[in-house]
């Protein structure tokens, strides 16, 4: 079990370190725009080749007359269900979805929209069950999906690589998913967010809810990938200040393990890594001594995460780039 566990660190340790080292790797080659051999252009003609390869949008859409699969909405035109191919049908669903939610969608945020969260609307018929393509193991770059997204607005509809590149505040806070997503080796921060909601918030407050053991992570994305990750793989290597790890004794032999909240001549008072609050009198304090070898942040979370986990929260995190 004991081995188990050291492999799975291992692992993810390796993970990271490669993904960090690739990541500079190829900053370094191109001067921070990945451009290596095989990188897809923004054009109908690139996105046509990730529509029918690696997006696998063809496992679950047909385009009108091309394509074998039933099971989700022709983006072609096809029989009276679809009389409008998907660059002229993103135009109605985009006056469709600016009635639902009140906000000036364009015919390009829709269509990012469905991509970026695919579940904010679902066509009429049609259940929850569109891929995250830019997660696991789909894991589309940002680029592919720019790609996609204009051979789609090339069904039928004007291509517009302007309106792609600059977002309007509708698709921006899709694209900073994706890009958070890819940054993060392709995690998916919808299902981080969950995954944190369950092992971290207990601790770590975000944006106004949470426990107030560890600090404040509402603004943590501004901190960078590899920061995060080393903090969640090795939290005693890597120990926020003003978060040290107190032990405290007292006279009746019971020891106490958190971080120091408050100390002055009356007594010390603890945050122990429940999150509940404990307060220790001076006259009752045999010995007290401060732990720099462990943080009160467990080691082994990464036991309880999987590596899918651990990549989702990862990208959550890189997204937290807010006020606290
Ligand atoms: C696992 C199956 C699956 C895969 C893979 C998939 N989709 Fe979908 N897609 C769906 C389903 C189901 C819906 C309908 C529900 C919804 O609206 O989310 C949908 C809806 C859509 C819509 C909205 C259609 C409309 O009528 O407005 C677009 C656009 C779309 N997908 C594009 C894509 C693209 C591009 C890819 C590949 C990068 C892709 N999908 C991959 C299942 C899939
Ligand atoms: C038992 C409480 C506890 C749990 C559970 C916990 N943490 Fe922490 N975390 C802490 C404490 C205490 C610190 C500060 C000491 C340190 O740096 O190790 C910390 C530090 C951090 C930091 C560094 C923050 C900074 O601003 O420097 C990150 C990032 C982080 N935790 C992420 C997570 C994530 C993600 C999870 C869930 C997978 C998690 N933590 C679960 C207690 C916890």
């Amino acid at each position: 079990m004991i081995q188990a566990i050291g492999k799975v660190f291992i692992f993810l340790l390796i993970l990271v370190g490669l993904f960090l080292g690739i990541g500079r790797a190829i900053t370094n080659m191109t001067g921070g725009e990945k451009k290596a051999a095989g990188v897809v252009t923004v054009s109908p003609e690139g996105g046509e080749t990730i529509f029918w390869g690696k997006g696998r949008c063809w496992t679950c859409h047909s385009m009108g007359d091309r394509g074998s699969a039933v099971r989700c909405p022709n983006l072609g035109v096809y029989g009276e269900k679809f009389p409008l191919p998907e660059g002229q049908r993103a135009a109605e669903r985009a006056k469709e979805r600016e009635k639902q939610t009140g906000l000036p969608y364009t015919r390009t945020d829709y269509l990012v929209e469905s991509i970026g969260n695919p579940s904010a609307y679902l066509v009429d018929g049609y259940k929850n069950e569109m891929a995250i393509v830019y997660a696991p193991p789909i894991s589309l770059t940002p680029d592919e999906i720019k790609a996609v997204i204009s051979y789609l607005q090339s069904q039928g509809g004007e291509v517009d690589i302007e309106a792609i590149n600059n977002p309007t505040e509708i698709s921006k806070k899709y694209w900073d998913k994706i890009h958070a997503a890819s940054a993060a080796g392709g995690g998916d921060p919808g299902h981080g967010e969950e995954v944190f909601q369950a092992a971290c918030l207990s601790c770590h407050a975000l944006k106004g809810e949470g426990g107030n053991v560890g600090p404040d992570l509402s603004n943590v994305g501004t901190k960078g990938l590899k920061y995060i990750s080393e903090a969640i793989l090795q939290p005693s290597t890597t120990f926020t200040p003003g978060y040290e790890t107190f032990v405290v004794i007292d006279k009746g032999g019971r020891k106490y393990v958190g971080i120091k909240t408050k100390e002055d001549a009356s007594g010390v008072e603890l945050i122990l890594g429940n999150g509940e609050a404990a307060t220790i009198a001076r006259g009752d304090i045999k010995e007290i001594s401060q732990d720099k070898n462990k943080s009160i942040m467990p080691e082994e979370l990464t036991e309880a995460l999987t590596v899918k986990d651990y990549q989702d929260v990862l990208a959550f995190m890189l997204m937290q780039k807010g006020k606290k």
